[in-house]
């Protein structure tokens, strides 16, 4: 059961792909973690309103792509006409929001082994329905790698428990000790995502708990710390960089 003080080494998990140096939640994103070989990718999925599975973090289009407004008012084709890449750099100009079944596709071709963790984004928004989808979207596709399945929203955790034993499920919060209270009670939910800056604060709190991955991981000085408390892994806009820190010092 214990993580912390384990052998194993920590994970690092590309965020959102590697969101330091290419458009966040893109293919480039993705394909430059499965590059640098990171143990692991994180993405977010949200439903547009003909309920199909896209990969983006936030509620709006602002912040990442040409339009504004709400993934959950446009339709996957209307979302597919958008440009998520000059945002961040011209030179990922007309970059495509992906759906997950394209994510899923573009790990499969590379013979990715490591972790995917979906993170499924209905802390502000319910998706009705966005569990079972994940989970059918995950069984079409027939992957060899790890799945982690995740969300802020304990409702989510617990509908995805309730349909399927076989993932694992972790928590993510910000942190504080009504999240390991909750977790406490429900051991199915044995993985456990917080906030860096309270974990460094409140380690001591979380050394029962069997799989501890912080975000987001982005100081050399965390990655030391994350290293050493010998933590399942960690969320990193950095993968490269990382890597570089766990395996070279
Ligand atoms: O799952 C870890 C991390 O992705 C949670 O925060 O806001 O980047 O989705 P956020
Ligand atoms: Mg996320």
């Amino acid at each position: 059961m214990k993580q912390n003080g384990s052998d194993k080494m920590t994970k690092v998990i590309a965020h959102r792909g590697s969101k330091g140096t290419h458009p966040e939640n893109t293919l480039p994103a993705f394909q430059e973690a499965i590059d640098v070989k990171a143990d692991g990718i994180e993405l977010d999925v949200q439903l547009t309103c003909d309920g199909k599975l896209v990969v983006i973090h936030d509620e709006k289009l602002n912040r990442t792509t040409n339009a504004k407004g709400w993934v959950k008012d446009l339709t996957l084709a209307e979302i597919k006409q958008l440009d998520a890449g000059s945002w961040f750099d011209e030179r990922f100009k007309d970059t495509k929001i992906p759906t997950l079944e394209e994510v899923l596709a573009l790990l499969k071709i590379n013979q990715f082994r490591g972790l995917l963790n979906i993170e499924l984004k209905t802390d502000r928004i319910e998706y009705l329905g966005i569990e079972q989808k994940v989970l059918r979207a995950i069984e079409e596709a027939d992957v060899s790698f790890t799945i982690v399945l995740s969300s802020f929203n304990r409702d989510t955790l617990r509908r995805l428990k309730a349909l399927d034993k076989t993932y694992e499920i972790a928590f993510i919060a910000f942190g504080n000790k009504y999240d390991i209270a909750w977790l406490d009670k429900h051991r199915d939910v044995n993985s456990f995502h917080p906030d860096i800056r309270w974990l460094k604060r409140h380690i001591d709190q979380t050394t029962h708990i069997e799989n501890v991955r912080p975000w987001t991981v982005n100081k050399e000085a965390d990655m030391v710390f994350c290293i050493e408390q010998k933590l399942a892994g960690m969320f990193t806009d950095f993968p490269k960089k990382a890597l570089e820190v766990r395996d070279n010092g």
